[in-house]
C-alpha cells in the first residue's frame, strides 16, 4: 500500500451542523459535533490529498493541512461545495438542517407577553442529492452519510437510490449509541450496487473510522 494514496487528488469534506436563522440571536441547529467529517478530512490530508473542508459551526479545532471554509447555513453550505469543485472524491459528512425558517426576521423577536408566531419552516437544499445529481462535473466517488435509528441498512439502501451517491457510510444514532457527540463509532459501508456489498466495521474511534474510510476510498479511485 502506498503510503500517500490520494498524492495529487482534491476531496472536498462537509462537516458540522447547520446554523438556521430564526432572528439575529437565535437558530435552528442540532447536535452534531463535526468530529466525523473533521476526522475524515484529516485522515484524507494524512493521506496526501488537497483537502476543502466546509464546515458548519463546530467547537473544535481546524484539522492540519486542510483548507477550512467556514458557513452557517445549509444555503451558504452549498455554495461552498459548489465554489470548491472539481473534485475526485466528496464526502458528505455534515448534518444538514433539513429545514429553516422561511424568513429570518431582520430583528430580534421580542418577547412581550404574548405567544410568538409560529415559526413557518421550508425545506434546505439537499446537497448531496444536487452534487451527486450532477451530469457535469460531478465528483467521480460521492460518498453520503447517513444517521438512522431503526433499519440501518434497509434505509442506507434506500438513501443511496434516493441521492444518486455512490456509497453511504451508515451510522447508528440512537441515544443508547452516544455516537452523535461522542467519539466512537459503528458504521455500515453500503454500496450503490446493493446488498451484497456491505460491511460492518467493529465500533472504533472516529479518527480510526476516518482513516478506513480513506484508505477504502483511495482504492476505490485508484480502480476507477
Ligand atoms: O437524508 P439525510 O439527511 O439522512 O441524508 C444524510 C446525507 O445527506 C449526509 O451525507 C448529509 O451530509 C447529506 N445531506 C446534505 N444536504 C441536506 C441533507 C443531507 O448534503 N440538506
Amino acid at each position: 500500500i502506498p503510503k500517500k494514496p490520494l498524492a495529487g487528488r482534491h476531496v472536498l469534506v462537509t462537516s458540522g451542523p447547520t446554523h438556521e436563522p430564526i432572528d439575529p440571536v437565535r437558530y435552528l441547529a442540532n447536535r452534531s459535533s463535526g468530529r466525523q467529517g473533521h476526522a475524515v478530512a484529516a485522515a484524507a490530508a494524512e493521506a496526501g490529498a488537497r483537502v476543502t473542508l466546509v464546515s458548519g459551526p463546530v467547537a473544535i479545532p481546524d484539522p492540519a493541512g486542510v483548507t477550512v471554509v467556514r458557513v452557517e447555513s445549509a444555503r451558504e453550505m452549498l455554495a461552498a461545495v459548489e465554489a470548491a469543485l472539481p473534485a475526485d472524491l466528496a464526502i458528505f459528512a455534515a448534518a444538514v438542517g433539513d429545514w429553516r425558517p422561511a424568513e429570518m426576521r431582520a430583528g430580534k423577536i421580542k418577547k412581550d407577553g404574548s405567544t410568538p408566531a409560529p415559526l413557518q419552516l421550508v425545506e434546505n437544499p439537499d446537497i448531496l442529492a444536487t452534487i451527486a445529481g450532477r451530469s457535469e462535473g460531478r465528483p467521480p466517488l460521492v460518498v453520503g452519510f447517513a444517521a438512522e435509528t431503526d433499519d440501518v441498512i434497509v434505509n442506507a439502501q434506500k438513501k443511496i437510490a434516493r441521492k444518486g451517491c455512490d456509497w453511504i457510510v451508515a451510522n447508528d444514532v440512537s441515544a443508547e449509541g452516544g455516537v452523535m457527540g461522542g467519539t466512537e463509532n459503528t458504521v455500515h459501508l453500503v454500496a450503490r450496487d446493493g446488498g451484497s456489498s456491505v460491511e460492518t466495521w467493529p465500533k472504533l474511534g472516529k479518527e480510526e473510522v476516518a482513516r478506513r474510510l480513506v484508505a477504502r476510498f483511495a482504492e476505490l479511485l485508484a480502480a476507477k
